[in-house]
């Protein structure tokens, strides 16, 4: 695992939007895991400004989304393929063709997954995932529990995530209760892991993500055992790393 230290949350987004770069320069049909939530938003700025600048072509770049939350419509502002749409596809040169999200609108939970799931082995697997951390330490969408979840599935969340969620909600009883989210082993399965962390409020998380037990109870600790993780994160996120 390598971990980089960012000054801060644009910092961070810099140093990820250059190991992306990296991947699409180097592979310019890879496979993108992609990730929303507020972390990502800086370094998809950054790509956007690197492929104004003509240093980045998505023309090739295929895509597979983590998750979406179950029962909102694409054009629902809080669905997170309006998310992607909005922050990066329209306004770089990807082909829409070429982008995978979970379909929140398909009430079979079963089909669905193995839909997703299907699609992912047809791209031939993810190249680079990109990550977020949720504040319970949760990747895509896989809740703290008992057990690992494997390969694409619906989850309740947790109402800590509900909570969290809420602020870009108008309120509370609009966030959805459920969410189609790749599972641990499809996340684990991508060949390079870029996980990011800001601000403070994830500190305690993250250490004990990193340095902890590996433990369904927290998700993203079992990263540890991944052969190809880069984490950047920033000074805030890395406090608890220098007491
Ligand atoms: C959501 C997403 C996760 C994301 C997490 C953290 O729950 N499903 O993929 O990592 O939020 O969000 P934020 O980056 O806004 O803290």
């Amino acid at each position: 695992m390598r971990l980089y230290r960012a000054k801060d949350y644009n910092d961070m987004s810099r140093k990820a939007a250059n190991i992306i770069s990296a991947q699409i320069i180097l592979k310019p049909d890879c496979v993108l895991g992609l990730a929303t939530g507020s972390t990502p938003i800086g370094t998809y700025q950054q790509l956007i400004a690197r492929y104004q600048e003509g240093d980045l072509d998505f023309s090739q770049v295929r895509t597979a989304n983590l998750d979406e939350y179950r029962g909102l419509t694409r054009d629902n502002d809080q669905s997170y393929y309006y998310f992607m749409y909005h922050n990066l596809f329209k306004e770089v040169n990807i082909d829409m063709a070429n982008t995978n999200i979970p379909d929140g609108t398909n009430p079979d939970s079963a089909a669905e997954a193995a839909r997703y799931d299907q699609v992912i082995r047809d791209l031939g697997g993810v190249d680079l995932q990109l990550l977020g951390m949720g504040h319970n330490g949760h990747i895509g969408f896989n809740e703290p529990s008992d057990a690992f979840d494997k390969g694409t599935h619906c989850v309740d969340l947790q109402p800590s995530t509900i909570e969290a969620n809420k602020r870009f909600f108008a309120s509370i009883d609009d966030v959805p209760k459920q969410a189609y989210t790749m599972g641990i082993q499809t996340i684990m399965s991508a060949r390079k892991i870029l996980l990011l962390v800001s601000g403070a409020e994830k500190a305690e998380i993250l250490h004990k993500a990193l340095c902890g037990p590996i433990t369904p109870h927290v998700p993203a600790s079992v990263l540890q055992l991944h052969n190809d993780v880069t984490v950047v994160a920033d000074e805030a996120a890395l406090s608890k790393f220098d007491q």
